[in-house]
């Protein structure tokens, strides 16, 4: 007979084996192959993290430049794919147009054999940013954006497409240091969703069109642009915390807060922060990361509640001059090397993953003739 369950969401359930990373485990909280994540967000690159995750090793300067060298050269969307993109209408979520171009590139561009995983994850690496700015460019200013940028970075090729012209190298920082918080963390949602899909045998771009489907929502991914849309709702600090004490007293969720597997910290958050406080000062605001701070205080007096990975990652992201509706895909553009190399992992040893229900519907019974129902 199947174990019964011992809670809901499946949680705290082993549901399989990874090398990749440890949560709440060891180091700050979250390491990746082995480091500690503040020590990559310190000292690497997002590319190199990138590296790490998806080849197993961090990359010496020769592999890291070799490997720049072939992410840059891989931006260019096919004229199918810029079709699409171009119907594609202005109020669509951006989510939604990344989930539908992935989906399009998986048709144009089709992994015919699992010998091909390394090269179709590089591409879509490289691609996924384009494939964002190149959507939302043309539907909101009628541009045509150069998707074949000569930037250093996958953050700095973003921000250049969105903005139209080079970043600064403060904000191509900030860039990494987000993207390598946001590139791995074990068996999240939409990670469980690609591995499921892997487990099926299926391609890289169905296991992370799927990913994408389940990083949307407001529970996961999506909780940094709810995050946003609650804070610039704030006039002030003490106005913040008015309004958040009728949350609370309402029994409302407040989105940026919170983990399911962290229970005091998100090792991300006193990262992205400290980045947060550094752009605050850069463009002189005096209103969003002091509200930010106080909706941090409420929470951690009033529920014990602490912020997660999302919420300064709002302010962050608004300093940079990033629409609200970008900021989960961007999450996409990072959290793929993770979805990636789990699919890989999962293909290395797979066994289709087919759990078990608790049935509580009804007990055995004849089917009525028709003429006897109600
Ligand atoms: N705001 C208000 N209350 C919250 C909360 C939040 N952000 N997060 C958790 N709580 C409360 C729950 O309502 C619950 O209270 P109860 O026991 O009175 O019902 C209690 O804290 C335990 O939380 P629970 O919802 O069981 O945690 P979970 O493991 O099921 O969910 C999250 C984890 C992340 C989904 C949840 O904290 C959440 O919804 N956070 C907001 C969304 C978010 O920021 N997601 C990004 C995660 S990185």
């Amino acid at each position: 007979m199947a174990k019964q369950l011992s809670g809901a969401g499946l949680r705290g359930q082993v549901a399989g084996k990874t090398a990749l990373s440890t949560v709440g485990k060891s180091g700050s909280g979250l390491t990746y192959r082995g480091y500690d994540v503040k020590d990559l967000a310190q000292n690497c690159q997002f590319e190199e993290v990138a590296y790490l995750i998806l080849k197993g090793k961090l990359p010496n300067q020769s592999e890291l430049d070799a490997y720049k060298t072939k992410l840059r050269g891989m931006r260019g969307l096919p004229t199918a794919l810029k079709e699409v993109l171009e119907r594609i209408p202005k109020d669509a979520h951006p989510m939604d147009v990344l989930r539908t171009g992935c989906s399009m590139l998986g048709n144009l561009e089709m992994e015919t054999s699992f010998d091909q995983q390394q090269d179709v994850t590089d591409r879509m690496l490289a691609c996924f940013p384009s494939i964002i700015c190149y959507w939302y460019r043309f539907s909101h200013d009628g541009v045509r954006v150069d998707v074949e940028t000569d930037d250093d970075s996958i953050g700095g090729h973003f921000l250049h497409m969105l903005h139209g012209e080079k970043p600064r190298e403060l904000h191509e920082q900030v860039m990494h240091v987000s993207l390598i918080l946001y590139a791995e963390h074990e068996f999240n949602a939409s990670t469980f969703t690609a591995r499921v899909c892997a487990s099926t045998l299926s391609d890289m771009h169905s296991c992370v069109t799927g990913a994408i489907g389940s990083l949307r929502g407001p529970l996961h991914g999506g909780a940094n642009e709810a995050a946003m849309e609650m804070i610039e709702g704030f006039t002030s600090a003490d106005d913040a915390e008015e309004k958040m004490m009728g949350m609370l007293e309402r029994k409302e969720k407040i989105m940026g807060f919170g983990h399911a597997i962290y229970s005091e910290s998100d090792p991300r958050n006193e990262i992205i922060k400290q980045w947060s406080e550094k752009l605050a000062a850069d463009v002189g605001d005096e209103v969003l990361y002091p509200v930010s701070v106080r909706c941090e205080e409420v929470m951690w007096r009033e529920k014990k509640l602490f912020c997660n990975a999302d919420f300064f990652h709002a302010s962050a992201y608004n300093f940079m001059g990033i629409p609200t509706p970008l900021f989960t895909p961007i999450f996409v553009m990072s959290r793929l090397t993770g979805w990636a190399a789990h699919v890989m992992e999962q293909r290395a040893d797979n066994r289709i993953i087919r759990p078990s229900a608790e049935y509580t519907g009804e007990e055995l019974r004849p089917v009525p003739a028709i003429s006897e129902r109600a």
